[in-house]
């Protein structure tokens, strides 16, 4: 898809759809919806107000509805074949989000009918002045709709025999002309949308690889054509190098496997030279590329799905994308431990006790806690190579899914400020992470009664929180944040914005974090 951004009226712009946005302006319970463009223009608003009318398009989130211009249908003054009026929900409820997934929902709705080429009107909140309309920058308004526009465009038919080339040629983005500062901040907004969707679409295409096609080693190989083509370091090693650096803990995982398992490191050096004693940012992922659970082997229903135990691993691979073509001015190193957790004459057994590379010893209780033993050794190893502040991603806990549900990742931290780094960047990545905690009071929930800590709880309250504090011990006094992303990393429900399957979360948020330090 050639994604283009144009300052250019829509009504004399020529393509086969364009769509155009409308929100609800009803208020509360019971009344009847009022659909409302989001146009200016009059004769948008005339060739619509034939569908609007009657009542059956109420403008809800992901609603769509065609109007074809051609023939007998021809509409004044417009030049689009297709007129695709697209549901953005309660008007007063208009956010990033809404405008995200509403251009998602335009894109899919014209994949469906093969349409090769879209236009996407920039919505006008100004044409409902005088309603309160939550106010949202030409920047990020931007960014949201060619993100929204290039996350619909993946489906996951690679292996599927019938799968039909459903592609977008050309999507062009049509804001109306304005300010040379407006048109600064859309033009930038479009621009870094288009690099954070590929970074993001780069990880949910990792993460929807089954697990025979990507293995510890697979990952390792894409990691490193990746940084190779995008400019940044890239070391991939694998069992001896991670036995000599002592990793017994992310080994103790590894080890069951017939396949070897990868450990990547990733790094991005600014290109002018940071002050002395600038932070080094350590990111830290998840790369179990198939949990069975090992030996504490998981229960065969809902099994298949643990191939996308690896998205916190992607996620960081994803934000390394993204970091490299941003630049931003802070030094990023990135450790990512993959392996597949599997059961074998020579996994690891629950009761095994094994040193990790910080010197802490874990008994290890059950063999389906394998995340926080990689990273375990991930986190240790991000500071030996001088990360001052750390941050992982992990499909880490059912725990968490139960907390949480699928609507909020869970973050913890053991530092103010890197967390409110984090909640900062919430803003304009427009992720949802929820805060848990993870104060020392928890800390004796993983004592062991053979080793210094243990691999669970003592018993399954509180699962997301318990791994988070055995984390915790490994990133010691080194600020920390921790993504728990177990119930986001994965779309059960098929939307008309995105496909099901891999989401990408987290990826803008740790980009996000990074420029955060940017000097
Ligand atoms: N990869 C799982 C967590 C998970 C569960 C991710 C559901 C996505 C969806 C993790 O390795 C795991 O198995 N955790 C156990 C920990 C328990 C044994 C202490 C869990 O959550 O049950
Ligand atoms: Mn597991
Ligand atoms: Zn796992």
């Amino acid at each position: 898809m050639n994604t283009k951004l144009i300052f250019a009226d829509a009504n004399g712009f020529s393509t086969p759809m364009l769509a155009v946005f409308a929100v609800d302006l009803a208020n509360g319970k019971g009344t009847e919806a009022q659909p409302e463009l989001l146009t200016l223009s009059k004769e948008l608003a005339d060739a619509a107000a034939r569908v609007l009318g009657p009542g059956e398009f109420k403008a809800g989130l992901g609603e769509t509805v065609l109007i074809h211009l051609t023939g007998s249908n021809a509409a004044d003054g417009l030049k689009a074949e297709r007129l695709l009026v697209v549901g953005l929900g309660k008007a007063k409820d208009l956010s990033l989000d809404k405008l995200r997934k509403g251009a998602g929902t335009a894109v899919r709705a014209a994949k469906a009918r093969t349409v090769r080429d879209l236009a996407i009107a920039f919505p006008e909140t100004d044409a409902l002045a005088g309603e309160s309309l939550p106010e949202l920058s030409a920047k990020l308004t931007a960014r949201a709709l060619v993100e929204g526009a290039e996350l619909a465009e993946l489906d996951w038919d690679t292996y599927r025999s019938d799968r039909k080339d459903t592609s977008l040629r050309e999507l062009s983005l049509l804001a109306k002309a304005s300010s040379a500062a407006t048109e600064q901040a859309t033009q930038e907004g479009f621009d870094e949308g288009l690099i954070v969707a590929a970074a993001q679409n780069f990880t949910r295409t990792l993460v929807n690889e089954p697990g025979n096609v990507l293995t510890p080693t697979e990952l390792g190989a894409r990691a490193k054509a990746m940084c190779d083509e995008a400019g940044l370091g890239c070391e991939v090693y694998s069992t001896e190098k991670i036995r000599e650096l002592k990793m017994e803990s992310f080994w103790a995982v590894a080890k069951g496997s017939e396949q070897p398992p990868a450990l990547i490191v990733m790094t991005y050096e600014p290109a002018s030279e940071v002050a002395k004693g600038a932070p080094v940012l350590g990111l830290v992922g998840k790369g179990i590329t198939f949990d069975s659970g090992g030996i504490s082997i998981k229960p065969s229903d809902g099994m298949e799905k643990m191939k996308y135990d690896m998205a916190g691993a992607a996620a960081m691979i994803g934000a390394m994308h993204a970091i490299a073509r941003i630049k931003p001015a802070v030094k990023v190193v990135a450790v990512v431990c993959a392996a597949e957790n599997m059961p074998d004459g020579r996994a690891t057994k629950p009761g095994d006790v094994v040193t990790a590379m910080s010197g802490t010893t874990i008994e290890i209780v059950n063999t389906d806690a394998e995340g926080r033993l990689v990273l375990a050794d991930g986190l240790h190893y991000a500071k030996t190579l001088g990360a001052t502040h750390l941050i992982d991603a992990a499909t880490l806990t059912g725990a968490c899914v139960v907390a949480l549900g699928t609507l909020n990742a869970g973050l913890f931290s053991n530092d103010e400020a890197a967390c409110a780094k984090f909640v900062q960047a919430l803003a304009t990545s427009d992720e949802s992470f929820w805060r848990l905690p993870c104060t020392d009071e928890y800390r004796d929930r993983i004592t062991s009664e053979i080793a210094d800590i243990m691999n669970t709880g003592k018993n399954r309250w509180g699962g997301a929180i318990n791994a988070a504090i055995f984390l915790k011990e490994f990133a010691g006094e080194t600020p920390w944040v921790h993504l728990d992303i177990a119930g986001c990393a994965w779309i059960e429900e098929k939307k008309p914005w995105i496909a099901y399957g891999p989401s990408g979360v987290a990826v803008r948020s740790i980009l996000e974090w990074v420029r955060a330090y940017s000097e």
